[in-house]
């Protein structure tokens, strides 16, 4: 399966665009969207999605084209948005219910599919209470399930770790990696941390574009021997800023640890090499170009 998108953009108004000249080719496995607010992350989603139509481009699956013919990928199409709204008064047997139908989803095995899906994230003690009374992370979590009702070969998740508490990300993980062999995956975060751990390749954009697409190792090569560690007193911070890009700091009792990505090629004085991170090479890309 493979999702071929060629200069796609989409123009909201006059001043405003999401995606410019967007081209990237999708196969199957887990692909991370990761950029700042802005970048364009939904926006890319909901024109998988055919929620939203591309002011120009294309967009082909298995050589389907899919503005065209939105029928073809809505069938097979699982979609968590940003925004996933939930109906307070049902309960999470009833509102599965109700998206199933929506979706043509029925027939005998839907409410085993159904209970398969509450466990696997982890809502079955609370099925029967109205969503209305669930917590943020528990509502994400029925968004997650109504994505998968239909036994989807393309899942689109946008920020679907929002709200999820340590225990419950590592089951996310769980639920796509089982899902991951035969489908196409893709899923957006901020959170370079949930992304790594989740993602085959990963796709860093910013502003519309899209900087860089590659297996996570050939994104980390990027600056793979740039990054150095130092502690320093805090009158050298100033000086260690012009001369390299800083991608975080430390306070360490009256010193602080910096780690930085060197320009000059030179590390300071005293620092020392580290393993560059998925973190490094996002912070590299996005804050330099553009
Ligand atoms: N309906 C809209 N009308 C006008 N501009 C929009 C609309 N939706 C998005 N935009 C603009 O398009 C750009 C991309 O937005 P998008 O929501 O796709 O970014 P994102 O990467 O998902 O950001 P975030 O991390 O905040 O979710 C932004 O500049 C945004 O202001
Ligand atoms: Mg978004």
């Amino acid at each position: 399966m493979s999702l071929v998108i060629k200069k796609l953009t989409k123009q909201y108004n006059q001043h405003k665009s999401g995606l410019t000249d967007y081209s990237i080719t999708i196969e199957k496995g887990v692909l991370g969207l990761l950029g700042p607010n802005g970048a364009g992350k939904s926006t890319l989603m909901k024109i998988i999605a055919t929620i939203s139509k591309p002011t120009k481009g294309t967009l082909f699956l298995d050589g389907e084209d899919i503005v065209a013919n939105p029928d073809k990928i809505r069938k097979i199409l699982g979609y968590l948005p940003q925004d996933f709204g939930v109906y307070p008064n049902l309960n999470a047997y009833e509102f599965l219910e109700y998206i199933a139908a929506m979706k043509g989803v029925g027939g005998s095995g839907l409410r085993k599919r159904i209970d398969l899906l509450l466990e696997g994230v982890n809502l079955t003690a609370d099925a029967k209470r109205p969503i209305g009374t669930y917590s943020g992370g528990m509502k994400q979590r029925i968004g997650i399930a109504q994505a998968l009702l239909n036994d989807p070969k393309v899942l689109i998740f946008d920020e679907p770790t929002v709200g999820l508490d340590p225990e419950e990300r590592v089951r996310f993980r769980q639920l796509i990696s089982d899902l991951a062999d035969d489908c196409i995956i893709i899923l957006s975060s901020h959170i370079v941390s949930d992304i790594e751990t989740i993602a085959d390749e990963v796709a860093i954009m910013k502003n519309g574009i899209l900087l860089n697409k590659a297996a996570q190792p050939d994104i980390i090569k990027l600056v793979d021997g740039k990054v150095f560690e130092v502690l320093v007193s805090n009158d050298e911070i100033a000086g260690i800023r012009t001369k390299h890009q800083v991608i975080d700091t430390s306070r360490q009792k009256d010193k602080t640890r910096i780690r930085f990505i060197t320009r000059t090629g030179q590390p300071e004085m005293g620092a020392i090499a580290v393993n560059a991170s998925l973190e490094d090479a996002y912070l590299f890309l996005t804050q330099n170009n553009n």
